[in-house]
């Protein structure tokens, strides 16, 4: 996420801000937790991003606890954990942190941001306690990439190695264990090779082996909300941000999630939960991560408020 793309925030009034404590004061301890997992590039605390979503909510739901995840012990190895963290590892980090933290034992709310998005999903179904209420994806990408278009923020040389990387092999073991987004490299060209050697994406998309658990964890969400941005050139494709993909054996056509295998085996369950209502599909209509306050109010803040 660049720097840029959090200004739009900034432009908007600031009439719900003075109008919302009236409204919600009183409910403010009846309030369920948010847990926030940034993007590729950022980290937990820029006050141009995370942080200033973190204070948007702060702002909007009076009293509510509000963790933006911080992987590692630094905001720059946060950041530099978001390239090269064994992604399994990063899940592990996270689900141990909230088992911890009191406060959310009751259950909370996650909002994925890009690569956040899959993170926290990957969290819902491997760790169902504390209980996760609603899922909310931001940009992510719950089918993958195939391509790597344009990096966010400041990281352009990271970006050109990373792509050499993934040009040289994204399915090999070591491109694999230390590059972040080999893990959620999805090949529709080479099928065999992303199911046999994607650690992270073709084991939490059921495409390695049948984990159960994993279905019955994804159901018990109440909502799962996936935004889409109509203007993305960050994502490629952008339908991985509902949970479509490129048709299998080439690069160009895409299908939506109803039309995938997952959904007609309905592997993850994501079937039933669109029967029964709890699948959103929200479109913002920006770049990448490019949202305006009066959006997020309208949008998103019904789901965590
Ligand atoms: C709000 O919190 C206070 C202090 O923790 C508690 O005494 C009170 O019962 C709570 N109210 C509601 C409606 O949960
Ligand atoms: C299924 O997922 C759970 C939760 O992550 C894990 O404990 C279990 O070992 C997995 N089972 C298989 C067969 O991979």
């Amino acid at each position: 996420m660049t720097l840029l793309s959090f200004r739009k925030l900034f432009w908007t009034p600031f009439v719900l801000l003075l109008l919302s404590p009236f409204s919600s004061a009183k409910d403010s301890n009846a309030t369920v937790p948010l847990v926030i997992w940034h993007g590729m590039g950022d980290s937990c605390c820029n006050p141009l991003s995370m942080g200033s979503v973190k204070k948007m909510v702060e702002e909007e739901v009076p009293g509510i606890y509000v963790i933006s995840l911080m992987i590692g012990k630094t905001v720059i190895q946060d950041t530099e954990n978001g390239f090269f963290m064994d992604v399994n590892d990063q899940v592990a980090f996270v689900c141990n942190q909230l088992a911890q933290d009191p406060k959310l034992k009751d259950g909370y709310n996650a909002m994925g941001f890009s690569q956040g998005g899959q993170f926290l999903r990957a969290v819902a179904q491997r760790c169902p306690s504390p209980p996760m209420k609603n899922l909310i994806s931001v940009g992510g990408q719950q089918q993958g990439v195939y391509g790597l278009p344009r990096c966010p923020g400041e990281s352009s040389h990271i970006c050109d190695w990373i792509r050499k990387m993934l040009n040289s092999g994204a399915y090999s073991d070591f491109v694999q264990k230390h590059l972040v987004q080999a893990q959620y490299w999805h090949d529709p060209l080479n099928d065999d090779l992303y199911k046999q050697h994607s650690l992270f994406l073709a084991d939490i998309n059921q495409e390695r082996v049948m984990n159960e658990t994993y279905k019955k964890n994804l159901m018990a969400l109440e909502k799962f909300v996936m935004v889409k941005f109509l203007k993305d050139s960050v994502v490629d494709p952008v339908i991985s941000e509902w949970f479509g993909f490129l048709k299998q054996g080439q690069a160009e056509q895409t299908e939506t999630l109803q039309e995938s295998a997952l959904y007609k085996k309905d592997l993850l369950g994501l079937g039933e939960m669109d029967k029964a209502g709890k699948l959103v599909f929200l479109e913002c209509d920006g770049d990448h991560l490019q949202f305006t306050r009066e959006w997020f109010t309208a949008k998103l803040l019904p789901y965590i408020s």
